[in-house]
């Protein structure tokens, strides 16, 4: 049974590109629950301060912006949509420019604690299937179900290429597989996210997966627990 009135809270980690996003927005719709993208919160933050230009390093300006900030997140038809100063920027927010950018931004402690606390008040109701590094480890770590998402390395570039250049954003699959592995780096430097408790962690190796497939397996197992 859900401990909260609106459903379970499902939470999705894993590595860069291993698909955590259209599995978690996958699972909200079979659930209808609602998808909450915590990267999205750093990427429309991080376009709220490059529009302002302020650098992750100014402390003053990084807090103040936190301040100010009006970010909504929607769900229009299904889809989530993110809103600055009441725009959507849902599709600015996945430029290569931002992508470079909010690293840095997500970096910062006062930031992180301020998009946590509006994650978790996102989801105090439960329904929600959130996905970021940190979504079982920190944001809910009492979350009814932890699963953390993996898959080789090629696989998860030639899948965010295929994803880019459907977008429309020119790049080469080389260019694409050096950035994952460029990060992959980085997230094993950082130290928040990384400590996921493996006794209460399923782990989804979703290489040789379809995206169905992998929305199906989640969806069984938060059947288990009572979705
Ligand atoms: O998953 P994504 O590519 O949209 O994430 C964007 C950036 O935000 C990336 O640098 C990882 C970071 N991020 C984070 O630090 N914590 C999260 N919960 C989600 C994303």
């Amino acid at each position: 049974m859900a401990s909260l009135p609106g459903g379970l809270i499902i939470a999705i980690d894993g590595v860069v590109g291993a698909g955590k996003s259209s599995t978690a927005r996958g699972v909200a719709a079979a659930l209808a629950y609602r998808h909450l993208d915590t990267g999205a919160m750093y990427r429309a933050f991080a376009l709220a301060a490059m529009r302002r230009s302020i650098e992750a390093r100014d402390s003053e300006g990084v807090a103040q912006l936190l301040v100010q900030l009006d970010l909504t997140i929607d769900i229009r038809d299904g889809e989530q949509r993110v809103l600055l100063d009441g725009e959507d920027v849902s599709d600015e927010i996945r430029r290569p420019e931002v992508a470079r950018e909010v690293g840095a931004f997500a970096d910062v402690t006062l930031v992180r604690l301020a998009l946590i606390e509006r994650q978790r008040s996102l989801g105090s109701r439960g329904g929600v299937v959130a996905d970021g590094r940190d979504a079982g480890s920190v944001v809910f770590p009492d979350a009814d179900l932890k699963v953390r998402m993996t898959a080789d390395l090629d696989e998860r570039a030639r899948r965010r290429y295929r994803e880019l250049i459907e977008k429309g954003v020119s790049t080469s699959l080389e260019l694409v597989a050096a950035d994952i592995r460029r990060r992959d780096r980085e997230d094993e430097a950082r130290d928040y996210g990384a400590r996921h408790d493996p006794a209460e962690t399923l782990e989804l190796d979703t290489t040789e997966l379809t995206v169905s497939q992998q929305i199906d397996g989640i969806v069984s197992w938060a059947r288990q627990r009572g979705a």
